[in-house]
């Protein structure tokens, strides 16, 4: 059944000139198929390279507008246009809007998950993988807004040790996360490091040995001498880190650990975009430009 999807997907691929981008969340079976599979900043890079006349994203729907948004001239689709983040809706432009005015002269800062409204109204976008860089070039007497994951903006900030007005935004899935799982996971594997995303709460995150973006944790993974590692994060990640180190141990801390929108796409519905060309992502053009300024200041520290 599947090698004839995939054999289709192939096919599809070739004649509309698409490429597929896809999350190292999403399900093992689309990630094979996928021409790259990275993180948000590898993704968001690999989208300005691409040749080809049509993207197709795999993973939520942030990552393909800002796909669209960083290729205004090619066709973006997303397989289920259901597949939205949480965390990315819980600020809107209005609500930030608000939030500058009581701020005048602070900088505004988003995480890449947040919507484009909300990218549009900010003057520097950041990814959990370059999110130190990135903070790093801001003055340090600018007063800092971090929209909208609050756990992410703590960790950033406290690691450059000053404070940042935190959006109150989290992610549901790695809020499912707690310590006693973490402690559960290490009395099980005695010595094997543990690695969690920024995205939890500092509680786990001090809990942890390792805070990475999930490339990061690829990287980790590859370069550590640990040959078990537990990882707190989406579990979609394991087929990646099993798939590219097949002489190690990967365990998750705890298998609920599941976005239920980085499984939206299948190899059925992705099928189905290459054949139908749908869902095409597009984002209003004065939106897309103030949005792309936000994006393109992060793209350019390297
Ligand atoms: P990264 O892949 O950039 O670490 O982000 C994780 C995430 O939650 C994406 O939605
Ligand atoms: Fe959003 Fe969390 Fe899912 Fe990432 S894992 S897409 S932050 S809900």
């Amino acid at each position: 059944m599947n090698t004839q999807i995939v054999s289709d997907i192939e096919r599809l691929k070739k004649e509309r000139n698409a490429v597929i981008l896809a999350h190292n969340y999403t399900r093992g079976e689309v990630q094979d198929v996928a021409d790259y599979t990275g993180d948000s900043l590898e993704l968001a890079r690999r989208a300005t390279m691409v040749d080809a006349d049509v993207i197709v994203f795999c993973g939520v729907y942030f990552m393909a507008e800002t796909a669209a948004i960083l290729n205004p001239d090619k066709t973006v689709l997303i397989p289920d246009p259901s597949a939205g983040c949480p965390m990315a809706d819980m600020i809107t432009g209005g609500q930030l809007r608000e939030l500058k005015a009581k701020h005048p002269g602070a900088i505004a800062v988003c995480y890449v998950n947040s919507t484009a409204e909300v990218k549009a109204e900010c003057d520097l976008c950041v990814t959990s993988g370059n999110a130190d860089r990135v903070m790093a070039t801001i003055p340090r007497d600018r007063e800092i807004l971090f929209v909208p994951d609050q756990h992410l903006g703590s960790h950033i900030s406290g690691r450059e040790g000053r404070s940042y007005v935190l959006w109150p935004g989290y992610c549901p899935t790695h809020a499912r996360l707690t310590v006693k799982m973490l402690e559960d996971a290490r009395a099980a594997h005695p010595g094997a490091p543990v690695m969690v995303h920024p995205e939890c709460p500092k509680y786990v995150r001090d809990a942890a040995d390792e805070r990475l973006s999930t490339g990061g944790m690829c990287r980790f993974a590859r370069e550590s001498p640990a040959r078990t590692i537990l990882v707190g994060t989406e579990v979609g990640i394991l087929h990646r880190l099993r798939k590219e180190n097949p002489g190690k141990t990967f365990v998750p801390v705890s298998d609920t650990l599941v976005c239920p929108n980085m499984k939206k796409t299948t190899l059925e519905n992705l099928r189905e975009a290459l054949l139908e060309m749908k869902t095409r992502v597009t984002v209003p053009e004065d939106v897309a430009n103030r949005a792309r300024r936000a994006i393109e200041a992060m793209l350019a520290i390297p």
